[in-house]
């Protein structure tokens, strides 16, 4: 297992784990929206780079993607050509084209595939747990060398409760 990269994961899920329904969140949330934002856009001037899988990219509003202020790079096995994204065909092909820019910190946003085929290289996730039940079809359950070392108060909007937590790798 490498430590060289000490990427920074974001996800909100639920009690059960719940992520994603229908390609979508199953949930509205706009102080859980606005988090991700402060969280993931640089306060450097270098910025920040965002790592996601194709399915996530297409769940974003077309208004809203790429992510504004930060360098998007999706992974997909197809092969696409845009100028405002960098597609990457692997892992190994991300670590390459990291190695050609000049970032501040590397955030993995998702989707369940995405995190985890970069849990060796995430040292921290920043975890929205939702505790009010939502139908969801995609699950993802953090390994359990991710241990809770911060959490917010209880959050409420509407019916939804929640809170803000983060949660640190503890190898052996
Ligand atoms: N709650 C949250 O915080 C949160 C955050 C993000 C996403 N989500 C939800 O999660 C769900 C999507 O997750 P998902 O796991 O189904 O999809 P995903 O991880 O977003 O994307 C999967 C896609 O990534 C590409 N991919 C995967 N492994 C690859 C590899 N080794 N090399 C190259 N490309 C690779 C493939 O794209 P191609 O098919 O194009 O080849 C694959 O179909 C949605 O419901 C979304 O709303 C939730």
């Amino acid at each position: 297992m490498t430590r060289k990269y000490n990427f920074k994961a974001i996800v909100a899920a639920t009690t059960n784990h719940g992520i994603g329904n229908k390609n979508a969140l199953p949930w509205r949330l706009s102080k859980d929206m606005e988090f991700f934002k402060n969280t993931t856009i640089s306060k450097t001037q270098k910025p920040n780079v965002v790592i996601m899988g194709k399915k996530t990219f297409d769940s974003i509003p077309k208004k809203f993607r790429p992510l504004a202020d930060r360098i998007n790079i999706v992974l997909t096995r197809q092969n696409i050509k845009d100028e405002s994204v960098i597609y990457c065909n692997s892992v190994n092909q991300v670590f390459q084209e990291l190695e050609k820019i000049d970032y501040q910190d590397v955030f993995v946003i998702g989707g369940k595939m995405i995190y985890e085929l970069f849990y060796d290289y995430i040292d921290t996730f920043y975890l929205t747990r939702i505790f009010t039940e939502f139908e969801c079809d995609t699950f993802l359950e953090l390994p359990e060398y991710f241990k809770l070392v911060e959490k917010s108060e209880l959050q409420k909007q509407g019916q939804v409760e929640y809170e803000f937590q983060v949660l640190k790798k503890h190898l052996l």
